[in-house]
């Protein structure tokens, strides 16, 4: 069965409740273009009035703790995500790997975790500047996926977001030609660790500067199964033409 379109947007730390009337407007967007998968990813501050406000909309986290629960101070677990009626996570964003230390095997446990707490997973990967220069760019996303991915997950449940660091928050954009060789290769790699059925079935998402102009583009190559979209998800007027291109492809 073909693989569905699912376009996600990370508000990374941006939204106060006046921003809720937008995540309505993602929504009823999304309501009008069945085939494609829309969640939107909000500060934990906004995960439940989202909810409220959107009832029945897929609403994750950015992030959650690999404990389901103990003395972590400001930390979210996902078994409360999952209490507040969020459906999904991010994991290993490079904002987090990078400005809070997360290694590949923090990501995995917080992988496992947020699978057990019956929530569906976002794991991100992607390479440095440098490292794309230096024409390492594969090797690097694939040792990410290799130390990141759980031992044993439903592939329903686990999407891989591609996101190039240099590309996001920058307007600059891969090729659609190494987009789609970056994607191939982590579906090869998924079905080694995975095996073939599970690299079939499960998601692979390119993030980094997608918007408007560059999304049909995007989202039509090769292995390229849906969008992580930072800063063109935060109002429906820049997100929903998103959803729209994923929904003619
Ligand atoms: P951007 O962010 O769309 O603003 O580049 C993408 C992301 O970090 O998920």
């Amino acid at each position: 069965m073909a693989r569905r379109k699912y376009v996600v947007g990370n508000w990374k730390m941006n939204g106060l409740t006046a921003a809720l009337g937008e995540a309505q407007a993602i929504f009823a967007a999304a309501g009008e273009n069945k085939g494609v998968d829309v969640a939107l990813c909000p500060p934990f501050t906004l995960i439940g009035p989202m909810i409220s406000a959107a009832p029945g909309a897929a609403v994750g986290g950015q992030d959650c703790h690999a404990a389901a629960s103990g003395a972590f101070t400001g930390s979210v677990a996902a078994p409360m995500l999952a209490d507040i009626g969020a459906s999904l996570v991010i994991v290993g964003h490079s904002e987090r790997r990078e400005g809070f230390g997360e290694s590949d095997a923090d990501v995995k446990a917080k992988a496992g975790a947020a699978l057990a707490a019956g929530l569906s997973v976002i794991l991100c990967v992607g390479e440095p500047r440098e490292v794309r220069e230096s024409g390492g760019a594969a090797d690097y996303v694939l040792a990410q996926i290799a130390g990141s991915l759980p031992g044993d997950f439903d592939p329903a449940r686990l999407a891989i977001a591609y996101e190039p660091i240099w590309a996001i928050g920058t307007g600059l954009v891969p090729t659609v030609g190494d987009v789609a060789a970056m994607h191939g290769a982590i579906r090869a790699k998924l079905g080694e660790q995975a095996g073939g059925s599970a690299a079939g079935t499960m998601r692979i998402l390119y993030g980094g500067s997608v918007n408007a102009e560059n999304a049909a583009e995007l989202l039509g190559a090769g292995d390229v199964d849906g969008a992580l979209v930072g800063g063109a998800s935060l109002t429906a007027g820049k997100f929903v033409p998103i959803i729209e291109a994923a929904a003619a492809l």
